[in-house]
């Protein structure tokens, strides 16, 4: 199923619930999930290549990496064949390429291929909608958006479609903020302004520090989105340590997560973070109080992106979507 067809088949509503099942049932143990697998892929080495083709070529000078992400709940088995090469735009290509296939989990029969890049965006953007609801305040209105690209915008959609807003975009590029704001009726506006909202969400490549602690204030609710692998981190640790923390999956989110830092410097330790799952069951408490700050590490599951892929393939059985079919 080819991306438009992916986003027609899901709206942000469905991704909200079937995510927020996934999480249920996960915790339940009634869907599975081994550790994803990295496969890195380094530049190829070419001496013929000086410096000025390296810039033009920049695939290839910074390589990237391949993640495996299996699942499987719900009479289907999922395989997410992701890539991430930084160097991509520069080649006119995407950074985050890749496909997941789904099959039946009673017989191995594959059932669907799924454009990765689709699925990827509405389970990201339907988890910070997921987690904004367990945690933030009831009274909870604004969203900040710190990073408007493709998934600060899924976000930014998927909480809109919760109920929150206005928000405040911020992107150092500012038609990115712009373009964002205007979809959703919001404001495009400094950082100062977005970290200021009752929900604010990080979603930038990780690279630097975009939350520290002195933007924490009483009440709040932040969904750390960027960060989703080793050595990315969007806030200080000594922000991180400070906060009420969730989040997704402790080892995921422990390894490659924003709460990695904190964890090695010693300031978090297992029995200080609540995965989000127990959190939606009743099985753990959420907020702590009025005054809290809550902070949700995303580091991106495959169980999410069965649970999406999983009504994308429902929605074309029932004739919502066309795809193309092959035999294999
Ligand atoms: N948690 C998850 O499940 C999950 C899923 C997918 C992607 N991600 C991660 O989310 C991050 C963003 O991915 P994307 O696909 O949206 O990338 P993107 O390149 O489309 O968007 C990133 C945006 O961040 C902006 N930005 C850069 N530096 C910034 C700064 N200092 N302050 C504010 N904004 C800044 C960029 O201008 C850009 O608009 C990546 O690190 C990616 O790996 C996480």
């Amino acid at each position: 199923m080819h991306h438009d067809a992916v986003l027609a088949a899901v709206p942000a509503a469905v991704a909200i619930d079937r995510v927020r099942d996934g999480f249920l049932r996960f915790h339940a143990g009634e869907w599975v999930m081994p550790a994803k697998v990295y496969l890195d892929s380094p530049p190829p080495e070419s001496p013929s290549v000086g410096p000025a083709d390296e810039t033009a070529r920049g695939g290839d000078r910074l390589g990237g990496d391949f993640r495996a992400m299996p699942a499987r709940g719900g009479g289907l088995a999922l395989l997410k064949w992701i890539s991430s090469f930084p160097g991509n735009p520069a080649l006119g290509l995407p950074t985050v390429m890749g496909v997941l296939c789904l099959s039946d989990a009673a017989t191995g029969e594959p059932l669907m291929l799924l454009d990765a890049r689709a699925v990827t965006a509405l389970r990201t953007g339907a988890v910070a909608a997921v987690a904004a609801r367990a945690l933030a305040l009831p009274e909870a209105r604004t969203v900040g958006i710190v990073g408007c690209g493709l998934h600060g915008a899924w976000a930014a959609r998927c909480l809109q479609t919760a109920g929150y807003g206005p928000g405040v975009c911020f992107d150092p590029r500012p038609e990115a903020a712009r373009s964002l704001a205007d979809e959703l009726g919001w404001t495009a506006g400094r950082r100062t302004e977005a970290v200021r909202c009752d929900v604010v969400c990080c979603v930038t490549p990780g690279l630097e520090i975009v939350f520290d602690a002195g933007d924490l204030h009483a009440g709040m609710h932040l969904n750390m989105l960027g960060a989703d692998g080793p050595g990315k981190a969007e806030a200080t640790i000594t922000a991180v340590a400070s906060c009420s923390l969730f989040c997704d999956e402790w080892h995921q989110a422990s390894h490659g997560g924003e709460l990695t830092g904190a964890v090695e410097a010693g300031l978090v330790s297992r029995e200080q973070v609540t995965e989000l799952g127990a959190v939606l069951a009743g099985d753990a408490q959420g907020r702590p109080g009025p005054e809290g700050v809550t902070l949700f590490d995303s580091t991106g599951l495959a169980i999410q992106d069965l649970a999406v892929a999983a009504a994308a393939y429902e929605a074309w059985q029932a004739g919502v979507v066309q795809a193309q079919t092959v035999e294999l």
